[in-house]
């Protein structure tokens, strides 16, 4: 989470690529990062993400992708204009 907050305002958009069931985006809400998108090909690992965070779930934009076959439709859904970061 420093390395996070020496590079990344709360209002940046975050990716948090390959994120799977880790704890990363728990602790980018709690925080206070409100643009958090955490991107996996694994519907199953988001979904275990996604039950531990429970009603805090509906702040993240969960993606369901191959980051290798669609990078530029990421960049875009996300809304993100920089650094991609990895957990
Ligand atoms: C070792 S897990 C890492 C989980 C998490 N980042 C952590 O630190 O606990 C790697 C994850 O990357 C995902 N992954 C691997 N290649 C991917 C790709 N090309 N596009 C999207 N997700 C990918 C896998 O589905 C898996 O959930």
């Amino acid at each position: 989470m420093d390395l996070v907050a020496k590079y990344a305002d709360r209002d940046a958009g975050i990716l948090d690529v390959g994120g799977a069931a880790s704890v990363l985006v728990d602790h980018l809400l709690g925080d206070g990062y409100a643009h958090v998108s955490v991107l996996d090909m694994s519907a199953e690992a988001l979904r275990v993400a996604q039950a531990r965070l429970d009603s805090r779930s509906a702040e993240v934009n969960w993606i369901v992708e191959d980051i290798t076959t669609h990078p530029v439709w990421v960049r875009s859904a996300c809304g993100m204009t920089g650094r991609f970061w990895t957990s």
